[in-house]
């Protein structure tokens, strides 16, 4: 027999003899004179439903265990579904066993439940839809970047530089046990961690092919017990030459959170249909139902510079724990609120100060208030989803910032692609899990990870 996969059962066009589904069973309804079986094997949100003879029961046939049905694909007399399996044999190939199994038949299980089951959350119905729109979104990015002419580059993951220079950063040594001698202190000889971010990677090779990106693990030390933060995440980075303009880095960001969006709804409507549902019903999501997701198409624009978003919050009426001030980094409420003030759409935020920005960004050479030419892009929800800025491509502005935060040797190969060939370009870099919160609705990071164990500075 051959083998099929639930979602091509569920669409075939026409009957099938002698075929094989494999999969999990999500429910058993016995009647008189049928029995009825809900097959799901994580091709689909939906379940194919198996009518079986009640002598084809067997003890082990419960919710949870893993059959192999072989059978007929026929026409379902039922108006919900297209298809349904007349079953011949049901093997039971793993018996579940029900009682300490956690999930239960047909229950709707809070996040923070299955939380508690990283290995057995991806077979709740919720799980499995955020995993194969993860799937589908990190596919979509790919075919952008690659269809607009970008070349991936796959950063190092372990590297001696802080790109940030916020000092996040998660150090590699060998265990005590492995440390080879007592003098050598670190195990490449300099000190080592995680990488925070690709981009200083990315920016050398853009100086050879003009248009790169990169989409990988990033760590970050942060010691914040947020909705928003994760010590292992995954960011998309892209890095462009021959660029002079904020305004082009803020298109790329456009184009790739629309194309990728569009791709994930058309590919898998269902799926995040019951995020905007179960999950956001409260929250202003983009609604897969065409008015709301002609906005997110069309709202692109809202552009404010930093200092009227200082202005914006200082004439608030509402009080911050943070006190806006001229010069402050833009905290979770200020950026809520600075959203709601612009109708709750997408802000592009430019030029903060320099003092508050890594020695990349590229100097405005503005005054008395001194800013960078950055651009962050806050969204409902979320807050900051994109980080990005023009990079100092003139030597010398750049040697004297190193310079005064005593990094010019550490960053001697930073400064040579100054020296070597010069052009000015720009990037930016989302948070993919951000992303995912986003355009889904949903309020815990930890519930758009594949596994969420360390998903914190501490364990969960
Ligand atoms: O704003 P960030 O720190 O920017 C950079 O690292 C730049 N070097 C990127 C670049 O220009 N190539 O981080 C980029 C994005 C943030 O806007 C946020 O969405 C996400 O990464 N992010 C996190 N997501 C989850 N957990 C964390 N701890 C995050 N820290 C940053
Ligand atoms: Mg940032």
């Amino acid at each position: 027999a051959a083998r099929l996969r639930v979602r091509d059962a569920l669409v075939a066009q026409e009957p099938a003899g002698e075929v094989k589904v494999q999969g999990w069973v999500r429910s058993v309804r016995r009647q008189k004179e049928v029995l009825f079986l809900h097959i799901n094997d994580g091709s689909s949100l939906e379940n194919l439903q198996v009518v079986a003879d009640p002598s084809l029961e067997n003890r082990d046939l419960t919710f949870g265990s893993a059959v192999e049905v072989q059978g007929k694909l026929v026409k379902s007399p039922h108006r919900m579904q297209n298809m349904e399996l007349k079953a011949e044999t049901i093997h039971v190939v793993g018996p579940c066993d029900t009682l300490s199994f956690p999930l239960k038949v047909k229950e709707r299980h809070p996040l923070e439940y299955v939380r508690q089951f990283p290995h057995l959350r991806c077979r709740t119905n919720t799980l499995s839809s955020l995993l194969r729109i993860r799937s589908e979104a990190t596919a979509a990015i790919h075919s952008f970047f690659q269809d607009n002419g970008y070349v991936h580059i796959h950063t190092p993951i372990i590297t001696s530089n802080d790109c940030e220079g916020a000092g996040e950063l998660f150090q590699i040594e060998t265990s005590n046990e492995a440390k080879e001698s007592e003098e050598k202190t670190h195990f490449f000889n300099v000190p080592a961690f995680l990488t925070v971010s690709g981009q200083l990677h990315l920016e050398v090779m853009a100086g050879a092919f003009t248009h790169v990106f990169t989409f990988g693990p990033t760590f970050r030390a942060e010691d914040s017990q947020s909705r928003r933060h994760l010590a292992e995440f995954y960011m998309v980075e892209a890095e462009l030459s021959f660029t002079e303009s904020l305004q082009d880095v803020m298109q790329v960001m456009e184009d790739l959170l629309k194309t990728t969006t569009n791709r994930v709804l058309s590919k898998c409507p269902r799926d995040v249909e019951l995020f905007h549902k179960y999950i956001a019903p409260a929250q202003k999501v983009i609604n897969v139902a065409g008015k709301e997701l002609q906005s997110f198409y069309s709202f692109w624009g809202l552009l404010i510079s930093y200092n009227e978003a200082v202005e914006i919050l200082k004439q608030a009426p509402q009080t911050f724990t943070f006190k806006p001030e001229w010069g402050c980094d833009l905290q979770r409420e200020h950026e809520k609120y600075l959203v709601k003030h612009c109708g709750e759409v997408p802000v592009f935020v430019l030029n903060y100060p320099y003092d508050l920005k890594p020695f990349y960004m590229r100097d405005n050479e503005d005054g008395p208030q001194h800013t960078v030419a950055a651009v962050d892009l806050l969204v409902p929800g979320i807050g900051e989803l994109c980080g990005g800025s023009l990079r100092e491509e003139r030597l010398p502005l750049l040697q004297s910032r190193l310079q005064r935060l005593g990094l010019t040797d550490a960053y001697q190969w930073y400064l040579d692609l100054r020296k070597f060939g010069s052009v000015p370009h720009g990037g930016f870099g989302m948070g993919f899990e951000r992303y995912l919160q986003y355009i889904l609705g949903v309020d815990n990071i930890k519930d758009v990870i594949p596994f969420p164990r360390f998903s914190h500075s501490c364990l969960l």
